[in-house]
């Protein structure tokens, strides 16, 4: 099977910090890889850097389009770019005020992302709204509600809702449950697993969180200072890590 986005050597320094160093990997279809490691280990700044959203050093990123396009990233054009990420990516916020608009309803949250891709027809977007509130377990009586009112759970969940309207192929996540409560974590964590395995999702999922990566991830990346340190099938890293690093994530000396 071919992959989905070949990542190669990448780098990325901020003067003498070297954020990203050379990582290299491969994401293929319906697969989800997780990233983790200590804070300040690289994996904002590599899931930005894949997310067009900072620019790189070195290194390549390849995507293949739904189309078979092969589409180098670090060369596209902003506009391209633009489209690709309105119609085959999504990138959670772990903040969902960073990805929803606060000031508009849930609906429309919603229905923008469907009107930047050209539907037009209100009664087609109400319809496609109410049903991803649905999904993402959402009451369709607040669908004219603003997010404001929302809690943060919900906040989350409406972020989802608002990328899967678009049936992106591939959905980059930084630390989506990160700002909640435990109970309300584990909800999320589960709406993630089923929607994922349904819709086929190709995901990125940064995390600090070992338990979200075993819930969550087929396969790894652990990274140190910018490098990625160990990788693999999630059970085999985590059940029996070889690196030194990895050992001491698992028994949680780094991380509380
Ligand atoms: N905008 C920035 N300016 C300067 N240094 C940065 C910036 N963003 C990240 N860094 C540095 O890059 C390293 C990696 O940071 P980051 O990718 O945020 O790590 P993580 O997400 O794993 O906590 C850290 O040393 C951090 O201080
Ligand atoms: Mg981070």
């Amino acid at each position: 099977m071919e992959p989905l986005l070949n990542v190669e050597k990448l780098s990325k320094f901020y003067r003498n910090i070297k954020a990203c160093d050379r990582v290299s990997f491969n994401l293929y279809p319906a697969q989800v890889l997780g990233i983790v490691g200590e804070s300040g280990s690289g994996k904002s700044t590599l899931l930005n850097a894949i997310g067009g959203n900072i620019p790189i050093e070195g290194g390549n990123i390849t995507y293949t389009t739904s189309s078979g396009e092969v589409l180098t990233l670090p060369k596209l054009s902003e506009t391209r770019r633009r489209l690709l990420m309105r119609n085959e990516w999504g990138f959670v916020q772990q903040n969902p005020r960073d990805g929803l608009r606060m000031n508009v309803t849930a609906g429309a949250n919603i229905g923008e992302r469907l009107m930047n891709i050209g539907v037009k027809n209100y009664g087609k977007i109400r319809e496609e709204a109410t049903y991803w509130l649905n999904q993402v377990e959402i009451d369709i009586n607040r669908i004219d509600d603003l997010p404001k009112m929302f809690s943060g759970g919900m906040q989350q969940r409406l972020q989802l809702a608002r990328i899967l309207v678009t049936k992106p192929r591939l959905i980059l996540m930084d630390e989506p449950t990160g700002g909640l409560d435990v109970s309300v974590q584990a909800r999320l964590l589960d709406l993630i697993r089923s929607l994922v395995r349904t819709l086929s999702l190709s995901v990125i999922l940064v995390t600090h969180d070992l338990g979200v990566i075993r819930l969550l991830a087929h396969r790894l990346l652990v990274m140190k200072n910018g490098q990625i340190v160990e990788s693999g099938l999630t059970d085999q890293v985590l059940d029996d890590p070889q690196h030194s690093y990895t050992q001491k994530l698992v028994s949680s000396t780094l991380i509380p």
